[in-house]
C-alpha cells in the first residue's frame, strides 16, 4: 500500500504520482509497479523516480483508457495498491563506456530514473535521445538536462527539436560511439529501429510495453518471441524482462 504524496501533469492527459513506499523505492529502473486500477484491474507502469533516502518513487503515465483515467484521477492522500517492484529493470552500464538513452514518449520516464542513479559514475557525458509527437508531448527534458545529460529532442511534426524520430539522432550518435551501450525504451517500431540501426555495434538494451494480465509470470498474456537460455521461444515480458537485450529478441 502506497499514499500519494504529490501529483504532477507534465504534459496533457499525462500525469505524475509520488508515492511514498521504502519497497518501491528501492526498484531497480526498468523495473515496473503492478497498480490496482478500477474495477481492481492492475495496470503496468514503469517508476520514472526512485528516492530510497526519502523512500518515494513514481511512476509517469499516458492517460490511454479506463485503468490510466481512474489512475489520474486519484488526488494526493489516496492510498494505492501496487505489487512491486517488478520484472527485471536494466543493468548497470560499464562506467567508463559512453552511453545514450532513447526513449520515445512514455518510454521515457524510466529512462529518467536509470538516469538518475547512474550519472554521478560516468566517466564521459551521457547522452539523451528524447522523442515525441510534438512539442507539448516532450517529457522530462529539463530533468535530464539538470542531470548534465547531451540532450536531443525529436518531434514528428517538427515543432520542438529535429523534425524526425529518434534513430536519426541516435545513428550519428552510434557513428561516434561504435561501442557505446544504448538504452531504450518506446513503442515496438522504435525498438525494431533502434536494433535495426545498431546492427552488431555496442550493447542494447531494450524495455518492452507489452499488454500484461497477471505482471507475475502466470498467464502469459504478455509473451513475445525470442532468445532464452534453451534457444528460440517465448519470453514473458513481466518476469523475463520487461528489459532484454537486442539478442534476447526477435522482431518480426
Ligand atoms: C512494463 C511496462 C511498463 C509500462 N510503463 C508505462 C509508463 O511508464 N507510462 C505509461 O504511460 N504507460 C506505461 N505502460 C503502458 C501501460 O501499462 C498502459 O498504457 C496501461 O496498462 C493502459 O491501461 P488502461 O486501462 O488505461 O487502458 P486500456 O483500457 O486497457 O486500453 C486503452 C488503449 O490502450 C492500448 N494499450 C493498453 N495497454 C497497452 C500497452 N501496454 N501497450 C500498448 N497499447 C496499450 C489498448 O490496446 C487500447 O487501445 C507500461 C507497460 C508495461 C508492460
Ligand atoms: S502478464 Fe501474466 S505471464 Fe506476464
Amino acid at each position: 500500500m502506497a499514499p500519494i504524496i504529490k501529483r504532477k501533469v507534465p504534459a496533457p492527459d499525462h500525469v505524475e504520482l509520488w508515492v511514498h513506499s521504502p519497497a518501491l523505492a528501492g526498484a531497480t529502473p526498468g523495473q515496473f509497479a503492478h497498480v490496482v486500477t478500477q474495477g481492481m484491474l492492475r495496470r503496468p507502469i514503469s517508476f520514472s523516480r526512485l528516492d530510497v533516502d526519502t523512500g518515494n518513487a513514481a511512476i509517469l503515465f499516458q492517460v490511454v483508457g479506463t485503468g490510466t483515467r481512474w489512475l489520474a484521477n486519484q488526488e494526493v492522500g489516496t492510498v494505492l495498491d501496487i505489487l512491486g517492484p517488478l520484472g527485471r529493470g536494466f543493468p548497470v552500464p560499464d562506467a567508463h563506456r559512453p552511453w545514450c538513452l532513447v526513449g520515445g514518449g512514455v518510454g521515457i520516464p524510466p529512462l529518467l530514473a536509470a538516469a538518475s542513479q547512474w550519472t554521478g559514475a560516468a566517466q564521459t557525458r551521457p547522452a539523451a535521445i528524447l522523442g515525441a509527437r510534438s512539442d507539448s508531448l516532450v517529457l522530462l527534458e529539463e530533468e535530464f538536462r539538470q542531470l548534465g545529460h547531451e540532450v536531443w529532442v525529436t518531434t514528428d511534426d517538427g515543432s520542438r527539436g529535429t523534425r524526425g524520430t529518434v534513430i536519426g539522432p541516435l545513428a550519428r550518435w552510434l557513428a561516434k560511439n561504435p561501442q557505446g551501450q544504448v538504452y531504450a525504451c518506446g513503442p515496438t517500431a522504435m525498438l525494431s529501429a533502434v536494433v535495426a540501426i545498431s546492427g552488431q555495434r555496442g550493447d542494447v538494451w531494450l524495455a518492452l510495453e507489452q499488454r500484461m494480465g497477471c505482471g507475475v509470470g502466470a498467464c502469459l498474456a504478455c509473451v513475445v518471441f525470442g532468445n532464452g537460455p534453451e534457444g528460440p521461444g517465448y519470453r514473458r515480458v513481466c518476469t523475463d524482462g520487461p528489459v532484454f537485450s537486442r539478442e534476447e529478441l526477435i522482431f518480426p
